[in-house]
């Protein structure tokens, strides 16, 4: 345990570092990360194959996935199952909800790329992945980080909010604020001087608040 603690300190990766590169195997063939440069990706572990919630999310993550490659965006699923297990579980969701998962889920049964990314959580399972997601740009920089217990399934809706949030940042050079949806004005950078400051009232098409906080349409 003290080990893992250990390693999982290591190796945890924060906002802003370079996506941990990895190849692995996975449901469609083996892939690499360094093969996703140019678009984005959000990764994502879950505790294990053929268990309820993990189910009903990877059909909830299936229902959000052409949008996400509207986005520019790939999805990429992972536990420390196998290729087979995934197989037989892709078969399973396919029959039961019909619901084809069109995404690769990676089989890491070495624990390669849970350990890079610090997926496990040895308080809460010492044998599972915990409900890990990370928004990876197109230049593969870790963006977002977002942890689930493994008793709480997670919101798809959310996770497509935060894509957007991210690449509008990108785009417009913005921030987005509480609950912001596709469509809402965004929140103009702050000031970085006095100088700024005094001219914010008077700049035209922003919804001037006061002189830190104004938004616009973008
Ligand atoms: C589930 O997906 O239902 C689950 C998996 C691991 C622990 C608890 C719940």
């Amino acid at each position: 345990m003290e080990q893992i603690q250990e390693q999982q300190q290591l190796t945890m990766p924060r906002i802003g570092d370079p996506a941990p590169a990895f190849e692995a195997a996975t449901s469609r063939g083996n892939i690499s990360l360094k093969d996703y440069k140019g678009k984005w990706v959000v990764l994502f572990s879950h505790p294990s194959d053929f268990t309820p919630v993990c189910t009903t999310e990877f059909v909830a993550f299936q229902e959000i996935y052409p949008e996400l490659k509207q986005l520019n965006t790939e999805l990429l699923g992972l536990s420390v199952d196998s290729v087979s297990s995934h197989i037989a579980w892709i078969r399973s969701i396919e029959e039961n909800f019909d619901t084809s998962i069109e995404f690769p889920v990676i089989a890491d049964l070495d624990r390669n790329v849970a350990m890079k990314y610090g997926m496990i959580m040895p308080g809460e399972s010492q044998v599972e992945t915990s409900r890990a997601v990370f928004v990876i740009d197109d230049k593969q920089t870790i963006r977002s980080i977002i942890y689930y217990p493994l008793t709480t399934g997670r919101n798809m809706q959310e996770i497509l909010r935060l894509v957007k949030a991210l690449q509008a940042t990108d785009e417009h050079g913005v921030s987005t604020p509480a609950n912001w949806q596709e469509g809402e004005k965004v929140v103009v950078s702050p000031p970085k001087s006095q100088e700024e400051a005094a001219k914010r009232a008077e700049e035209e098409n922003i919804e001037y608040i006061d002189w830190y906080i104004s938004k616009k349409e973008i």
